[in-house]
């Protein structure tokens, strides 16, 4: 596994507008497949007081900067983030989130150049109270070919088949 570079040498990402939503993170320089580019760090807190931070924004909203890393802890990247706060969603990703230790980190699944905004499958888990228009609030925008339309996982279930279903004669 290589290491994103730090310290006296020239950054290997840069934070800025995104087409995807808001900021996003862009590689400055190539970056290698199998490089551990950043680690997503910020507050370690309980589901209890994340749900408290963000719930109040409005069933609609689905703006937040937490990672869930296991059933007691989310990392909100709120308070105390990095720039891995600012990676945004694909559903064909250049990069993956890979936890080791008990730390998250965000690791390159491909060779990526730069300028390439640099993405991962965030695969947010469906809850049984979801409201029926939740794929709507976690909506993708990354636009490709295979976008499957949801930043929720798994995907949507497609709509059943319309027509003769149900008719009796
Ligand atoms: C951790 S933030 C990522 C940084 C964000 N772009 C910003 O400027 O704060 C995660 C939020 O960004 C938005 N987002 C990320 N990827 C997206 C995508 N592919 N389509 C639509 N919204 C996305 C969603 O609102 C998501 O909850
Ligand atoms: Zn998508």
């Amino acid at each position: 596994m290589n290491r994103a570079d730090t310290g006296a040498q020239a950054p290997l990402l840069e934070v800025r507008d995104s087409p995807l939503h808001g900021l996003g993170v862009f590689a400055v320089r190539r970056i290698p497949r199998g490089t551990r580019v950043i680690e997503y760090l910020g507050e370690r807190v309980s589901h209890t007081e994340a749900d408290r931070r963000y719930d109040h924004d409005g069933a609609g909203d689905n703006h937040t900067f937490l990672f869930i890393l296991d059933s007691h802890t989310v990392i909100d990247a709120g308070v105390d983030g990095n720039e891995a706060r600012f990676v945004n969603h694909s559903c064909e990703p250049n990069c993956e989130s890979v936890i080791e230790s008990q730390r998250v980190y965000i690791d390159a699944i491909r060779t990526i150049e730069p300028g390439e905004e640099l993405t991962y499958d965030y695969q947010l888990q469906r809850e049984a109270d979801d409201p029926p228009d939740i794929d709507a609030v976690f909506a993708c925008r990354c636009g490709l070919e295979r976008c499957r339309g949801s930043m929720l996982w798994p995907p949507p279930r497609a709509p059943r088949p319309q027509g003769r279903r149900g008719r009796r004669r």
